[in-house]
């Protein structure tokens, strides 16, 4: 037995276990303090009454024989992959249902998309990035190469002809930099892969946060980008899915083999989501759905303003939270990012994302979430003024 000794390239722990722990370590100690958590990208607000409703009827059903249903399709049912279609077609992308693929999550994914390429393939991340882009191509022992993203290219960098990559992943808007692609950066992109026979991984777990009609939901709305590109999608952060888990795939088939190839994998390695999460999720499309997670997206919203405005009355440099759930902030008095971490959770006890998490790039800067409750938003922000101003 020969172990996979790629797994000890990585980080010791996965970037949000390791503030987890820290987090818990100073709870313990501290006991009588309370502690705000805006740092991992959870949702507080529960599901909205349409998916409730729908996964009750759904939960009825299983409980009656002739309604009962046991294995699903591995790659999801029709009515779910008919609404996001739909969803799709709103914005001028035309898809067949068996391009969508109805899967746990956007996270898992990405990271199981990766059976699908050879190992010999170089991969182009932008740092800073989700670190589960990086951490899955190192448990493959795949060459990772990075792109800058920083404040001189408003954390939206440009392919470079020279660089030759054969998978890259976008995530617009970012995870953690809350930067948005227009259409024509995005169309770059898409250029750069098919001049180079690669592969877009374009993950838009946060396009419900776009409210700016110019700007692209999905790397679909690009000319030739279905030559290039799989999308996945999430209903983690649109509908309150991180508990109830629920996400989507999109392999075009003008991908050739790819779309067959993903079918594959998942009839083999993946048994399907709950038919009553799959009932809920697709609530999420219904009129009422909609309404009401729109009225949840923009309670988060508010937080990412409040967030916004306390930054700016401190002096305190921030990108992001308009389009996005983060608001990513360079640190006070060039403090390192796991410094100021720090310095926040033993000063004030609130909890954000050290930017170096995130790579190299992300040194001296910090994530804040927009996903609290508005008591905490503000409370944190109170205490945030009282440290800093
Ligand atoms: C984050 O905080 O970056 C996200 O919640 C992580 C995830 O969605 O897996």
């Amino acid at each position: 037995m020969k172990l996979n000794e790629n797994y000890s390239n990585l980080k010791e722990s996965y970037l949000f276990s390791t503030i987890a722990k820290k987090v818990n370590e100073f709870s313990a100690a501290h006991p009588d303090k309370k502690i705000i958590r805006l740092g991992i990208g959870d949702v507080t607000l529960p599901l909205c009454k349409a998916v409730v409703n729908a996964m009750k009827s759904a939960v009825e059903e299983m409980g009656v024989q002739s309604t009962f249903r046991g294995y699903g399709p591995e790659q999801g049912y029709d009515f779910l992959k008919n609404a996001i279609k739909n969803y799709y077609a709103e914005k001028n992308v035309s898809l067949a249902p068996d391009e969508i693929f109805i899967s746990d999550g956007a996270k898992s994914d990405l990271g199981n998309i990766l059976d699908l390429f050879d190992k010999d393939n170089t991969v182009l991340v932008p740092d800073p990035v989700y670190p589960v882009y990086v951490d899955t191509n190192i448990m493959a022992g795949r060459k990772i190469i990075y792109i800058n993203a920083n404040e001189e290219n408003d954390f939206l960098p440009a392919p470079d002809e020279s660089i030759k990559a054969d998978i890259i992943y976008i995530c617009s808007p970012n995870n953690p930099t809350g930067a948005v692609y227009t259409k024509e950066g995005l169309k770059k992109w898409v250029d750069y892969a098919l001049n180079n026979n690669a592969i877009i991984l374009f993950d838009a777990a946060y396009e419900a946060f776009i409210t700016d009609a110019t700007l692209p939901h999905s790397i679909y709305e690009i000319e030739g980008a279905k030559n290039c590109a799989i999308e996945f999608c999430s209903f983690s952060k649109t509908a309150g899915f991180t508990g109830t888990r629920c996400g989507y795939t999109v392999v075009p088939h003008a991908l050739g083999r790819l779309n067959k190839m993903w079918l594959r994998r998942q009839t083999t390695k993946f048994n399907g989501v709950p038919y009553i999460v799959q009932r809920g999720a697709e609530a999420v499309f219904t009129e009422e759905g909609r309404k009401e997670i729109q009225t949840n997206l923009n309670y988060y919203r508010e937080n990412a303003k409040i967030i916004a405005d306390t930054l700016t009355e401190c002096g305190i440099k921030f990108f992001g939270g308009k389009f996005s759930p983060y608001i990513w902030l360079k640190c006070p008095n060039n403090m390192s990012s796991w410094d100021f971490f720090d310095y926040l959770l033993t000063n004030i006890q609130v909890v954000g994302t050290p930017g170096e998490g995130f790579g190299k790039n992300g040194e001296g800067f910090f994530r804040l979430t927009s996903f609290g409750s508005r008591e905490n938003t503000i409370e944190a922000m109170k205490r945030l003024k009282s440290l800093i101003k």
